[in-house]
Order: C-alpha cells, then structure tokens, then sequence
C-alpha cells in the first residue's frame, strides 16, 4: 500500500508549492518578523537571543513585549498579551471566558498545562436547556446568563504571576488596564462581528452600557473606551483573585446573572480553581510534540491522526492521495473525540489506548488507499462543524521559556452579557458540552454522555496550545477555529516538519475533515481542481474554496542559527509577531 503511493521522489507537492505561492501572494504579504539574528553557533546555542510574540493583535503581542522591557519573563508577557487581548478582542476572548497556557520553564525543563476551562454552575442540568418540546432551547444554550460557565482566566492570571512569573501580577496587568481606560481603535473584524449578534447583545443592560455608550455600535476607526472593564482589572492587579470572584466584582458578577434569570452560587463562583494537569506528549518523525490533555480533546486527536500519517512519507505523495490519507486520519480521529472525550476529573477516558501507536496502526489498516470510508461505517454518532472566533498567542524569551496559549469566550462576543458595572462580558462556554445527546449545537457539534454537564465539570474542548521540538528547533503554536483547532496545528506540524517557516506555516492554505459532516473543507488555494476531481473519484465529497477559517500565531527558536522568528495568520489582518533582540 505504501509503495502503490508513492510517487516519484524529489519533486515539490503542488501543496506544498502553492501555499509557497499563496505566501507571496500580495494578498497575503505581511511583514513577518524580522528574525533576531546572533552569529551563527555550533553546536545549538542554549539560549534565544530575545524574545518573540505572536498574537492576533499588534496591541498585545507590543504589550507582552513592553513587560519584557521592564524585565519580565515569558509568563509575566503572558499575562499582559492575555490580558491586552481581553480588552482588544472582546469578539474572542476576555476575563469573563477561560483559556488553557502551556507552559515551559527553563529553569525546571517542566511542562505544564495549565487548565482555566470554564465550569457548569451545579443549575445548568442537560433539563435545563430544553424546550417545552423536549428540544434543545438553542437560545438558552448561546446567550445570555444560562449559557455561560464560571470564568477561568482570571484565576489563570493570578496563577501564572504568583508561581511562574518575575513581576508583580499589577505590572503585568498595567499595559490591559491602561488600553482599556484610553481605548483603542475598532477594527473591522469587531464591527462585523457587532453586527452578526447585535440583538442578542442589546437585550442586555450592561453590555448596552459598553458597547453603546456614545449611542451606536462600534465602528471601525472610532476608539472603543472600556472604564468598567480598567476598573475590574485594577481590582484584579490590587486584590489578586478575590479582586475578581469575590468582592465588589464578584458580587456584580453574581447580581448580573440573578437579574437576566440565570443561577450562579457564590460558591461557584468563589471556589473558582486553575488545574495544573500532565501535557499531552506524542512524538511524530523526529519532532516531539508538547500538547493539550483532555478537557481539550485536541492532544488526543493530533496524536491519532499523526501516528496515522506515520505510515506514509506523506511529503512524497501526490496531492489527491495526500489530501486523501490526511482526511481519512482526521475522520477516524474526530469520530473517537465525539465519543470518548470529556473532563477527565469526571469521566474515564481510555486514553493509553486512543493514544497508542498500535491502535494508529489498527486505524490505518482500515484506511483504503484509493477510496474515501463512508463516515457512515464507522460506528459511533456523528459531529459536524464549529466556527472560528478564540484566539492564540505564543511566546519564547530569552532565558527559553515559552508560552502557548488558547484563550476564548465561545462564539462570537461570547454570551452577549456584560455584568453590569464589571466591563466583564460572559462567555457561552456551555454550548460546548452535549447539552442534549446527540444534538448538534450553534455549530453542529455534537457528543454523547462523557461530556455531558454536570456541576462544576469542564466542557470539551478544541483548543490545542502546542509545543513542537526537534534537534534544532523549538516552536510554540495553536489557533482559534473550533473542531477546526485541532487540524489548523496538525497541518502546522506538517509544514513545519516540510521545513517551512513559521509565516509560511501561518499562511498556508488549509483542508478539514472532521468525520460528521463526511466532507473535505478546503480554503481557496489549498486544492486544485485536478485534485479536487481525484478524490471525488475516490468517493469524498470536496467543499473546495470554502471562506478561510483560524487565526494561527507561531514563534520558533532556530536553536543551530540562533535565531529568533514568528508568524501570524495573514487572514488576520490586525495580528503581529514580533522579536525583541536581547543584544544590542
Ligand atoms: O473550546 C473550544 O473548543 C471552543 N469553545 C473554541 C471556540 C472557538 O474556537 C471559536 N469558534 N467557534
């Protein structure tokens, strides 16, 4: 099967050439990161020369950097890229959502995964969520009180300054506070984005107080001013976590569900707890791969998918059959995270065997080289799409920590609902649990008992903050995109382990299989129509040229160039990497 494959060697896949092509593309063009260069040093040097950052906004990657300055560490630039991003991006992510930080500390050589995943208020009962009918109230399940979790990322922040970081959690936080108090200037993506859940938004009294506070909607060009929201962070930076889920905040926090009809306890809110859990380790063609544990389901699936790729030399396929190996290894690993994945504090995951290199081979035997597998015969439930809002950031500083991070409030703006008062907006974190079994939600994602709500549990995830290492090379990753997450950073591998650079790697055109709906997603560029007409004879069906998906962030330590050097997802046009040499 192997040999039938492989085509002849040494030419490049079209793939491969034309996301090369899409990356000179002008459309495409952004500056990326100029690398911080050292002469070059043998053996591998032990420490970067500077720090990099990438994220989905030029205000927080120059905040994470502005801590640097001031003599912070990876995990203090954290905290400010965080935070900067909840005031600038509160369309993805914010302090009323959650988010999962990967972690390396230099100093230990430990990885860590710190877990800030929202979780259900002990009230949101699957009975909860359905209508008079017995159906899913989708209403209730994407806006407003009822589909928000407790929040997790300020407990996230609080964590990493006191344990990991060099500077006072204030210092940190100063560059969010300061932005949020003055304001920065609305970028088209906020305003869209205004639009799509404007009525759902303006039924809330504290979200009409931010977001129409001069009498109409964000606009791009204008300065969008947050007071409430420098106001709680401030408290956050004085107070440490009480400043948040206890306290003034807090009780706002609490007030604001009660009155919009939703039941959160104090104590829910107030025992709030960050989970520092064991990284998900794989290791795939000389890369060594750091990545997320459940509750994200992405570690798990990236490992299936990859050890199922690992019985071909993809790079020499040619592009129908390489499109075909890959979308057949993510539906096989899509249709196990719709079955087996939840909280792994509530529920047992066979996770040894899911992640084990023979049952990547088992999965790859029943792959036919030349024909599609209809979703349909492998057994289980289906699941189909989410959409892409979230955001990412990755850093690596000097002394070589790093940072990958995947922060989000859900779907677009989250809840809708801002607590009056607070400037904090909810998210709708709950409509990632299977409310109702085997119901899809907003976006089609469905799951079955594992992940199920119950009180105080974490809701499945796509998120998947990945390190990747090789012998020369050290690289933080991971995007937004939903059940799109997962293959965004599995391609990331891919292209990486190609040889590509980390802006090559942001930019390349990208294909999705996610087992239910039994398609190949493909974004403009990534298949032509040769390709395209092969596997339909193969019996996939193609949606080729659908609209762009994700917001990839990636930072990468040449370690035998010593140099530094990031990439950030040019369909974003607002996000920036950038480098901070530490020699003059
Ligand atoms: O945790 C997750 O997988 C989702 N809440 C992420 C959502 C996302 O990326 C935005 N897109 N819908």
């Amino acid at each position: 099967m192997r040999k039938a494959l492989r085509p002849r060697a040494g030419l490049m896949s079209p793939w491969l050439l034309a996301s090369l092509l899409l990356i000179a593309a002008p459309a495409y063009c952004k500056t990326p990161a100029a690398p911080a260069r050292a002469p070059a040093a043998q053996p591998a040097a032990a420490h970067p020369p500077g720090t990099a950052i990438a994220s989905a906004h030029s205000l927080s990657t120059q905040a994470g950097l502005e801590i640097v300055r001031q003599g912070g560490n990876a995990f203090d630039a954290a905290i400010a890229v965080s935070s900067t991003l909840s005031v600038v991006e509160p369309i993805s992510s914010g302090i009323g959502g959650g988010g999962f930080f990967l972690l390396h500390d230099a100093k230990t050589g430990r990885d860590v995964f710190l877990d800030a995943r929202e979780t259900a208020p002990a009230a949101a009962t699957p009975a909860a969520y359905l209508d008079a009918k017995g159906e899913l109230n989708r209403d209730r399940a994407t806006n407003g009180p009822w589909s928000a979790g407790i929040p997790g990322l300020p407990a996230a922040l609080v964590h990493l300054a006191q344990k990991y970081g060099k500077l006072p959690l204030k210092t940190s936080l100063a560059p969010a506070i300061r932005i949020a108090r003055e304001g920065f200037e609305v970028y088209p993506r906020l305003e869209k984005g205004y639009g799509s859940r404007r009525e759902v938004m303006e039924r809330y009294r504290g979200t009409r107080e931010v977001f129409l506070a001069d009498g109409s909607p964000p606009k791009a060009g204008e300065i969008l001013k947050q007071p409430d929201l420098a106001r709680t962070l401030e408290l956050l930076a004085a107070k440490g976590y009480d400043g948040f889920y206890r306290g003034d905040v807090g009780a706002k926090l609490l007030a604001a569900v009660k009155e919009e009809g939703g039941q959160w306890k104090p104590e829910e809110l107030s025992g709030y707890k960050v989970v520092e859990r064991e990284p998900l380790r794989l290791k795939y063609r000389g890369w060594d791969i750091v990545t997320a544990p459940p509750p994200s389901s992405g570690g798990v699936a990236m490992a299936e998918i990859l050890q199922i790729l690992e019985g071909w030399d993809i790079s020499k396929l040619d592009p129908a059959h390489r499109t075909h190996i890959i979308a057949e290894a993510m539906r096989r690993a899509y249709r196990d995270r719709t079955i087996y994945l939840g909280d792994p504090d509530f529920v047992k995951m066979p996770l040894a065997r899911l992640t084990s290199r023979d049952y990547a081979a088992g999965l790859r035997a029943t792959i036919h080289p030349e024909k599609a597998t209809p979703s349909d015969l492998l057994s289980g439930q289906p699941a189909p799409l989410e959409d892409d809002e979230t955001t990412h950031f990755s850093i690596i500083d000097a002394q070589g920590n790093r940072v990958s991070a995947t922060q989000t409030v859900n779907l677009l703006y989250g809840s809708g609902m801002v607590a009056p008062g607070t400037g904090v907006l909810l998210n709708n974190e709950m409509d990632d649990f299977a409310l109702r079994p085997g119901t899809p939600n907003a976006f089609g994602v469905m799951g079955f008992a594992a992940n199920a709500p119950e009180p105080g549990k974490r809701m499945l995830s796509s998120m998947t903050p990945s390190f990747l290492e090789s012998k020369d090379k050290v690289i933080a990753v991971g995007a937004p995109g939903g059940s799109r997450i997962i293959t965004q950073v599995m391609l990331a591998v891919l292209a990486y382990d190609a040889g590509l650079a980390p802006q090559q790697v942001a930019a390349q055109p990208r294909i999705h299989h996610q087992w239910m709906p039994d398609a190949i997603s493909a974004e403009a560029g990534a298949l032509d129509a040769d390709t395209v007409a092969k596997l339909q004879a193969m019996g996939h069906k193609v949606n080729a040229g659908e609209s762009t998906w994700g917001n990839l962030q990636t930072v990468m330590w040449d370690k035998a160039a010593n140099t530094l050097s990031g990439g950030t997802d040019p369909r974003n046009p607002v996000g920036q990497a950038d480098v901070l040499s530490s020699r003059p």
